[in-house]
């Protein structure tokens, strides 16, 4: 419905001074679970984009008038996190409260006028009328993932979140909101146990990846993604926590570092050659059994490569040296030797 009624100048000049006021007056809010501490305090880290004055008087109190214990959302658990620590002056409730993230009562509007039209999400709604939105997140808002991301980037830009910008999730559109749950106690995506989950819901293919007989013992919850990857970016493309792969591997292998007096090069150049890095079914993560591994780059001529053959080395008997262990019966350094006569990498 479009009303064309010219608004009287004296209207938004009341309004100005009502709501000059308002943000005067907006620190005061009545604080939901422990009163007094943030008494006093301005509202702080108002978005640019928004301006202070549509911001609702009695923070989180307006709020829990509707979004109350009984409510299908569990709005209250906010209370238990980091993100209710009103002593911290840096928090959402030691500020502007709900609205510090959802944004003001009235959405996005540039100007007051606009704002009026549009009525407040806060306010009292006609019979039959919709309820003016207010900024949600995750899957469930329909605004872009910038916009949304944008409002946890006011405190969150720190040094932990500078490789953000340009990272995969930054660039796949992944909103902060997908990974984190806020009104919850216990954010499942910052346990090892149940972050995998989080992440399946996106990455199907990994989730089968660990799964295969051999894997990393990331199901077991022994360990999560945070120990190879950093979600909010870094220099690698593939997210991971050390500037090379190998780097990363060594921070727990780190037995497989070297130097060594006989290096095998493609394990000091990229563990990937040989080895999958979520799962395989293939024993010991790798990625072809033996022989056939060992062939990608080695020749078979002149040597033994298949079980049950005399060709090749001098007195090779039908026994089959390539079954069990196959080409590692013999060379069973294949990350590279310490040993003085491990140049064959046997020993
Ligand atoms: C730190 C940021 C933050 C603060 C502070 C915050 N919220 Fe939220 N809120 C979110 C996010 C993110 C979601 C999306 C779902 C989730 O992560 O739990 C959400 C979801 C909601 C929803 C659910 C909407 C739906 O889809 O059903 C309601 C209602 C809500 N918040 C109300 C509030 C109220 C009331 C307060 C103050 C008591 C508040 N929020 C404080 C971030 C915040
Ligand atoms: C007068 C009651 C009332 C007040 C006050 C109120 N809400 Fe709501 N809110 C609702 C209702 C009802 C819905 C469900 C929306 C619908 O079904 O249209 C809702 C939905 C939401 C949603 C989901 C997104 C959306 O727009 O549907 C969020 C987030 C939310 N409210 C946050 C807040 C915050 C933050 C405050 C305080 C600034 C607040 N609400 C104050 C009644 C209220
Ligand atoms: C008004 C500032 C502010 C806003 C807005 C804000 N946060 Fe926070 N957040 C904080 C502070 C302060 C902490 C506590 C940091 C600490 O203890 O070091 C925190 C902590 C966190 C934590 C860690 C929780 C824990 O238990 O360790 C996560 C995750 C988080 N915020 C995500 C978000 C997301 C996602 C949003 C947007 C929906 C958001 N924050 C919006 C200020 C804010
Ligand atoms: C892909 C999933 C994912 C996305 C998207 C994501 N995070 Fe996180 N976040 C994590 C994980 C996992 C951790 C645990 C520590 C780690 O692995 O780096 C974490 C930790 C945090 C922490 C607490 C520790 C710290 O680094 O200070 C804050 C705060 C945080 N995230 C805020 C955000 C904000 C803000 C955004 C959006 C710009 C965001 N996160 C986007 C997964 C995600
Ligand atoms: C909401 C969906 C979503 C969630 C949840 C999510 N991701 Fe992603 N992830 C993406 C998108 C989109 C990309 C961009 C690249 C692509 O299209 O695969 C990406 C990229 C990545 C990449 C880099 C892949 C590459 O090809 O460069 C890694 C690693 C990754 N995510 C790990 C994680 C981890 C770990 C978590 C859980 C903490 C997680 N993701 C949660 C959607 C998601
Ligand atoms: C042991 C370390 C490790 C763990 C644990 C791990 N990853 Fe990875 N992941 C890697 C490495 C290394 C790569 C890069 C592989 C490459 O470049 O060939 C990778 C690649 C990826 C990719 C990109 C795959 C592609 O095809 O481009 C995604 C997505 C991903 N990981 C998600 C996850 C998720 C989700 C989890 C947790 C459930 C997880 N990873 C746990 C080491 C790990
Ligand atoms: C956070 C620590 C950690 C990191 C990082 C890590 N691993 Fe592992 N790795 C483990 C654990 C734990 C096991 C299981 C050991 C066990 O079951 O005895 C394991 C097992 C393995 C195995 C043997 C699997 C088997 O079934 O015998 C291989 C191969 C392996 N990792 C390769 C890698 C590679 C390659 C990387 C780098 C992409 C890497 N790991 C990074 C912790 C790690
Ligand atoms: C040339 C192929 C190849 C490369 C490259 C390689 N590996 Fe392996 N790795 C193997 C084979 C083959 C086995 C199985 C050994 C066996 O069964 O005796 C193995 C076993 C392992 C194991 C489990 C047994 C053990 O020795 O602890 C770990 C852990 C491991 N590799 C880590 C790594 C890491 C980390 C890298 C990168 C620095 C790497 N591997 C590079 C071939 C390779
Ligand atoms: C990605 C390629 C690649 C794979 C896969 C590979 N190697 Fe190698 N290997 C090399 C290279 C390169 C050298 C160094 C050759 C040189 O110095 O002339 C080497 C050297 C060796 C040597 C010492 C040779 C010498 O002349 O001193 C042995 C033994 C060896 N590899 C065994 C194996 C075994 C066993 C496997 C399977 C588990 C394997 N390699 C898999 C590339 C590979
Ligand atoms: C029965 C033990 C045995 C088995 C099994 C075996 N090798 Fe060897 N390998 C040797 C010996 C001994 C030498 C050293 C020969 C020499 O110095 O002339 C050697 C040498 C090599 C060399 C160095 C190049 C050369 O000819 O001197 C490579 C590469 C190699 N083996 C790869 C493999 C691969 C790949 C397999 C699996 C298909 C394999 N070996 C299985 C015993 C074995």
């Amino acid at each position: 419905m479009k009303k064309t009624r010219r608004v009287p100048l004296s209207i938004p000049l009341l309004l100005w001074c009502l709501l000059t006021i308002v943000i005067s007056h907006a620190g005061q809010a009545a604080p939901p679970v422990e009163p007094a501490s943030a008494g006093g305090k301005a509202p702080k880290t108002a978005p640019a984009s928004v301006s202070a004055v549509e911001y609702s008087q009695k923070g989180a109190d307006t709020c829990i008038k509707c979004h109350d214990v009984d409510s299908e959302y569990p709005v209250f658990d906010i209370f238990k996190t980091k993100h209710a620590m009103k002593a911290d002056s840096r928090t959402p409730f030691a500020g502007l409260q709900c609205e510090a993230c959802h944004g003001p009562g009235v959405k996005g509007m540039a100007s007051m006028e606009e704002a009026q039209k549009a009525g407040s999400h806060v306010g009292k709604v006609r019979p039959g009328e919709k309820r003016p939105p207010i900024l949600n997140f995750g899957v469930k808002s329909d605004e872009p993932v910038e916009t949304q991301n944008r409002m946890c980037l006011q405190c969150h830009e720190d040094d932990n979140h500078i490789a953000w910008w340009g990272s995969a999730h930054e660039k796949g559109e992944v909103a902060c909101a997908n990974c984190h749950t806020i009104h919850t106690a216990h954010d499942p995506v910052l346990d090892k146990v149940t972050q995998p989950e989080v992440c399946y819901k996106c990455h199907l293919k990994e989730r089968a990846e660990f799964f295969k007989p051999s894997n990393h013992p990331v199901r077991f919850g022994q360990m999560d993604c945070s120990d190879c990857h950093a979600s909010h970016g870094t220099g690698t493309s593939t997210l991971l926590i050390r500037p090379t792969l190998n780097e990363t591997c060594y921070t727990c292998h780190a037995d497989k570092r070297g130097p060594f007096l006989w290096e095998h090069p493609p394990a000091s150049e990229d563990c990937t050659l040989c080895h999958t890095p979520h799962g395989s079914i293939h024993p010991a993560l790798l990625t072809k059994r033996p022989p056939l591994l060992c062939q990608q780059c080695h020749s078979q001529i002149g040597h033994p490569s298949v079980a049950f053959t005399t060709q090749g080395l001098p007195n090779a008997n039908p026994s089959g040296f390539l079954l069990a262990g196959s080409c590692m019966n013999c060379h069973s350094q294949v990350h590279g030797s310490n040993h003085p006569s491990g140049v064959k990498l046997m020993r």
